[in-house]
């Protein structure tokens, strides 16, 4: 028997009782007489107790040479703390040691293993088994074990039925690339890894499944960021015989039971917003709602004035920094210079000073007089005291650039704060996307997505103001999931196709099982999926996702402790039947 108990079992209610415990070495006292070690497994921190006059020599001297991380098991008696610990609940005794075995000898680790690690990110990740042994991560994926396990608890309990789909299959169009896998026995053709179990649990429902959900691994080759992953796991749902209504009340209930479970936060029935509204208001589809500094839009208000910046540009939209007024003019020209950074892209900013006598200062006090910015202030929602910042240009991308603007200052201003939560439905979004470079549509979505009804006819007058089935759930500014009501009839999802610049014969290469399937009794049906990762990170408080992954890729989608991806070698190359070996 290794262990009688955990690091983290014992308290003063065990005292005199025979134990032993098994762990690693988390940290050594030795003051030559006595020595305490402090032994550490999952649970918790035990203290260990040696001395002169209690610990047999041999054992003495064996606890004298151990290192750090080093695996023991030690027997002893537990006795009370002549200085307790409050801090953990172990801090009241300590284990007079009676026996000590090595289990395994341990190198020096690379970084030091305690919440405060003097390791950087890269050399934690070569070494991740190392950091998982450290309270921050370890509380991560306990934590999202817990999340897990509410939601697998929440949807059974709601009728969802956990099926597992294939991962070597056809390319499923979620907007990404694929990661593809060479076929041995089929030579030159290659599976997909699923960008999203999509089809399936399309096919699921013609099934007759009625109700699934699966937590499931995603791989998309797109750009990283810190809320991307190659590969992420999605909570992915799907329901038959739904409407979009139906579809949003079961899952703002699963965020609410888990808001109420993980969190004990009780929120009101979800905003919603169109997403129209949220480009207007915030400039974004994903807003956070946490904090105001919604977007006054100043056309009427600041063009056919002298300002020639203006009066040229598709938008003039401003909002209001609480408290900005005070900012120095070095601050605010910080903040100009923030906004030209290529990463933002904005050519320049206008602000006007709300002063808290009521009168405005602006950086274009030529072109605009006192009623002209009390009308700015009215338009942001301004109040004494504040700063307008005013950005103009092409309607998108200056959105896109106030609402960096806006983000960046709420951060500064402490408005996002992680204990907060905020979801919002966006509804309505377009069925079709304009691709800048290449001048065609593509479905914002998915192609699956059925358009509203009386929509279909615009597809070919005005394709780009076709509205869709579509929603996503917005946390904190974060997408967390999104969906849609699908189209389940052959001929529409041609039609569909047919949009989106497939030929017939390509839509039926590439996605004629699924409109075969629909010419079988395919029930009206929609779904959504979560990304799990996001939505573990944001109840954890934070937003970067590969804190809550075991074993995440870097920026670069390496593994860096695996050392992958590699080559491989030319047999297992040929055998593959690829030719290409590019080997550095
Ligand atoms: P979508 O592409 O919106 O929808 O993905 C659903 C959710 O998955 C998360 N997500 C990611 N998380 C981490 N890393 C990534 N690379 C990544 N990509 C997406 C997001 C996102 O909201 N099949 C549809 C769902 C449906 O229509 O039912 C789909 O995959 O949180």
């Amino acid at each position: 028997m290794y262990r009688s108990h955990t690091c983290g079992d014992l308290t003063t209610a065990q005292i005199s009782e025979e134990v032993t415990l098994s762990g690693w070495v988390q940290g050594i006292r030795d003051k030559g007489f006595m020595i305490y070690i402090d032994l550490r497994d999952r649970y918790g921190i035990t203290q260990l107790y040696f001395d002169a006059e209690n610990t047999p020599k041999n054992i003495l001297e064996k606890a004298q040479s151990l290192g750090r991380e080093f695996v023991i098991q030690v027997k002893g008696t537990v006795v009370e703390r002549a200085s307790k610990n409050p801090n953990i609940p172990t801090g009241a005794i300590e284990i007079l040691v009676t026996a000590l075995t090595v289990l395994n000898k341990a190198l020096v680790p690379p970084f030091t293993i305690e919440d405060k690690t003097d390791g950087g990110e890269d050399i934690r990740m070569k070494y991740r088994y190392l950091d998982i042994r450290r309270n921050p991560v370890k509380n991560n994926l306990m934590f999202r074990h817990k999340v897990t396990m509410e939601v697998r608890k929440f949807l059974s309990d709601q009728g969802f039925i956990e099926v597992e789909t294939p991962y070597l299959i056809k390319s499923t169009p979620e907007g990404a690339r694929d990661f593809v896998v060479p076929s041995r026995m089929n030579e030159g053709q290659f599976y997909a890894l699923p960008q999203s179990p999509q089809t399936f649990k399309q096919l699921l429902m013609v099934g007759g499944m009625d109700k699934y959900f699966q937590i499931v691994k995603c791989f998309r080759d797109e750009d990283l960021r810190a809320d991307r992953q190659p590969e992420f796991t999605q909570i992915d749902c799907e329901m038959a015989f739904v409407e979009q209504e139906d579809i949003l009340t079961v899952f703002e209930n699963l965020t609410k039971h888990l808001l109420k479970e993980i969190k004990g936060i009780s929120v009101d029935a979800f905003p919603r917003m169109t997403y129209d509204d949220a480009m207007r208001t915030y400039g974004n589809d994903k807003p956070d709602i946490r904090f105001g500094m919604a977007f006054g839009e100043l056309n009427s208000l600041a063009q056919h004035k002298d300002f020639g910046i203006f009066n040229e540009a598709e938008l003039v939209v401003g909002i209001a920094v609480p408290n900005g007024a005070a900012y120095t003019r070095k601050e605010i020209d910080a903040l100009v210079d923030w906004v030209r950074r290529p990463q933002v892209g904005a050519k320049g900013m206008v602000y006007a000073r709300y002063n808290e006598d009521g009168t405005f200062k602006s950086s274009v006090d030529k072109f605009y007089n006192q009623d002209d910015l009390a009308n700015w202030a009215k338009a942001t929602n301004a109040k004494p005291g504040d700063l307008i910042c005013v950005l103009s240009g092409e309607t998108n991308k200056t959105r896109t650039q106030l609402s960096a603007l806006r983000m960046e200052l709420a951060t500064r201003l402490g408005l996002r704060d992680p204990e907060v939560f905020a979801p919002l439905w966006v509804v309505d979004f377009p069925l079709l996307e304009l691709d800048e470079e290449t001048g065609h549509y593509h479905a914002m979505h998915h192609p699956f997505t059925s358009p509203k009804p009386g929509q279909l006819e615009l597809l070919d007058t005005d394709p780009g103001a076709v509205k869709a089935n579509a929603y996503d759930l917005v946390l904190n500014g974060n997408e967390i999931g999104g969906g849609s009501i699908r189209i389940h009839d052959k001929e529409m999802q041609a039609t569909m196709f047919k949009h989106l610049g497939f030929s017939p014969e390509e839509a039926k290469a590439q996605f004629g099982f699924l409109m075969d399937a629909f010419q079988y009794g395919a029930p009206p049906h929609g779904g959504l999926a979560f990304g799990l990762d996001r939505l573990v990170a944001i109840l954890g408080g934070q937003e970067t996702i590969r804190d809550f992954i075991a074993f995440p890729k870097n920026n670069s989608g390496r593994d860096v402790m695996i050392d992958a991806p590699a080559f491989i070698d030319d047999a297992q190359l040929k055998e593959l039947h690829l030719k290409l070996a590019l080997k550095a």
